[in-house]
């Protein structure tokens, strides 16, 4: 029995997949899950040809395309531990970006990507004896910027879900675990002058919430600071927010 309610999965021995896998933090969960110990790890990514991850096994997988994750839940039957990775940060704001498209195509990777996972993972992992699933969110899951608005929406719904799915999975003994970091030194921050932590501390941090049975990480200062503020954030968090923007947009 690798999962019981209320407790997380042992890594060592494990057999994982991991979303988004072939650079970032995803890359760093799936050498993580190697150095740990786990016999097999599945990279999901969308391009197997430029997966350079040594001792792993790349799995064609985009978290929009239906067929792609079901097949993906065929092929990795002894899964017991998922890693919802897989992100796409468009720059989008609510009202001025040109259409929804952007709005729309994060709602379909973070939301309804991390769904489709879930829910083609939860009888694998129940039928293997229980486990975990990992959830990446972000700081923006707890406040909207007004450049990426619909980056952030999407990742509060994100959190929403995993909140959800947490509760839903607890009697079939799957630990969920939601994780919250400001910037990272990734791709995706790559145009951000401010500090970052790196892919290997968030990793650390989520892949022992997942063995104790933590339900959430703040992985760095600035998720502490903006969960802890949450009961406060319009006289905290969105006035500092607004003001900014409104002398940004002055010209
Ligand atoms: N970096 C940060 O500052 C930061 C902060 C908070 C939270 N996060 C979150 O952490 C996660 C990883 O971010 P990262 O910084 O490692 O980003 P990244 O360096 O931009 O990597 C994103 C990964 O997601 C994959 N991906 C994008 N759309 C996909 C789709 N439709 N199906 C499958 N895979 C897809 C990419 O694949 P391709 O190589 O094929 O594009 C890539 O492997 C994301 O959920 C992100 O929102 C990041």
């Amino acid at each position: 029995m690798l999962g019981r309610e209320g407790s997380g999965v042992q890594i060592e021995g494990a057999t994982a997949l991991v979303t988004g896998a072939n650079r970032g933090i995803g890359r760093a969960f799936a050498e993580a899950l190697r150095e740990r110990g786990a016999r097999r790890v599945f990279a999901g990514v969308r391009d197997p040809s430029r997966l350079e991850v040594a001792g792993v096994e790349a799995v064609q997988l985009d978290v929009t395309d239906a067929a792609q994750v079901a097949a993906a839940a065929a092929r990795c039957g002894e899964v017991t531990l998922l890693v919802n990775n897989a992100g796409v940060l468009r720059h989008a704001a609510l009202i001025g970006a040109a259409t929804m498209d952007d709005a729309r195509y994060e709602m379909e990777v973070h939301y309804f990507g991390t769904l489709a996972l879930c829910r083609a993972f939860a009888p694998v992992i129940e039928r293997n004896g229980g486990g975990a699933i990992v959830n990446m969110h972000s700081v923006v899951s707890f406040f909207t910027p007004p450049d990426s608005g619909s980056y952030a929406a999407s990742k509060a719904a994100q959190w929403s879900l995993t909140n959800g799915v947490r509760s839903e999975l607890a009697p079939r003994g799957i630990h969920v675990v939601g994780v919250h970091v400001g910037f990272v030194d990734t791709d995706m921050a790559s145009g951000v002058d401010a500090p970052k932590v790196t892919p290997a501390s968030v990793v650390a941090q989520a892949l022992d919430a997942a063995e104790s049975g933590l339900p959430e990480v703040l992985a760095d200062e600035t998720a502490r600071n903006l969960k802890e503020a949450l009961p406060r954030d319009q006289e905290v968090v969105y006035p500092a927010i607004r003001a900014a923007y409104v002398e940004a947009t002055r010209g």
